[in-house]
């Protein structure tokens, strides 16, 4: 696996399921990362996010500041993944108050501990997925990104914002094309790609090697396609939004995926259709994959 001229899903939590990430790759996802798993967790037994089963293009992603615990959560996927990531973007409270996710960004030494035994110990390419940086007043992606490609990773994921900085704000390219500049292994782009004209704009702000989406592939996993198509100067064909819907269902049968999932997945799916609002609010009381299906079938 290389990382250039792939499109991507991010890793995102409560979205990428196996049934998602399924379909995000049935529409031209070259890789797709899972949702962030917690490393003490995995040690300590629970896989309640490791729905892990016959994929060819997962990345599994480890949150954690400890290296023993991220080492033995990595082997203990080891075969069912192509790559592991690190997670060091995550802004979240609760994360950054146990000293992992975007908090370790403020500490190289420790990223370098954790990179170092990943590489050391697991056999499979190692990804790190960073922010421009913790703050606006400590913007180090490059610094971070140098480490770690001194470390041996096989690929940076850089999202161009700090952890302080919302969404509100647009994706800073300049911040992903410095990191791009400095490291001798590929990066990956990420931020605010939400059709093929901002994946496009990605690739030539930064020169950044692959994209990665996260919100524009809710509801819309056909994105990777169209992008591919996009780049291609050609037109893309529309998607019917039902026949994927109903992909995405058997999925879920397969892979027995929880109905509040399914629910919360099926209302992203009506996004910017016609009524769609209405739609949300009947498939909010759902109670049963038929209902949703035929709730569906009037849109
Ligand atoms: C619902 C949601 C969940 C996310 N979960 C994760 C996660 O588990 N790990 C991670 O590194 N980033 C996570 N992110 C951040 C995304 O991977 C991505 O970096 C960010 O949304 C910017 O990309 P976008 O503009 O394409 O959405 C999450 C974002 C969203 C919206």
């Amino acid at each position: 696996m290389n990382f250039k001229n792939k499109i991507i899903l991010a890793p995102m939590v409560s979205v990428n399921n196996i049934a998602f990430r399924k379909l995000c790759s049935d529409y031209g996802a070259d890789i797709v990362y899972s949702q962030m798993i917690d490393s003490v967790g995995f040690v300590r037994g629970s896989r309640r996010l490791v729905d892990f089963y016959d994929e060819k293009n997962l990345i599994s992603q480890f949150l954690g500041n400890d290296p023993k615990s991220i080492v033995e959560s990595a082997l203990g996927v080891a075969d069912k993944v192509i790559g592991i990531d690190l997670n060091l973007g995550c802004p979240h409270s609760n994360v950054v108050g146990r000293k992992c996710g975007s908090y370790l960004m403020k500490f190289p030494k420790r990223i370098g501990d954790v990179v170092k035994g990943l590489v050391k110990n697991v056999d499979l390419p190692i990804t790190v997925k960073i922010r421009a940086g913790y703050d606006k007043g400590h913007i180090n992606a490059v610094s971070i990104a140098k480490l770690c490609d001194g470390e041996g990773v096989s690929a940076i994921g850089v999202h161009g914002r700090a952890r302080t900085v919302n969404y509100m704000t647009p994706v800073d390219y300049s911040i992903i094309k410095k990191v791009k500049e400095s490291v001798g292994v590929p990066v990956i782009g990420n931020g605010d790609i939400f059709d093929g004209e901002s994946a496009k704009k990605m690739f030539d702000s930064t020169g950044c090697d692959s994209v990665m989406i996260g919100r524009g592939a809710m509801g819309n996993p056909c994105i990777f396609d169209e992008i591919k198509i996009y780049l291609k100067g050609k037109n893309s064909k529309k998607v019917d939004k039902k026949r994927m819907f109903l992909r995405y269902l058997r999925y879920c049968k397969r892979y027995e995926v929880a109905f509040v999932e399914i629910k919360k997945q099926a209302q992203w799916f009506t996004k910017g259709m016609v009524g769609g609002g209405e739609f949300r609010l009947r498939m909010n009381d759902a109670k049963s994959v038929d209902e949703l299906k035929e709730i569906y079938s009037e849109i």
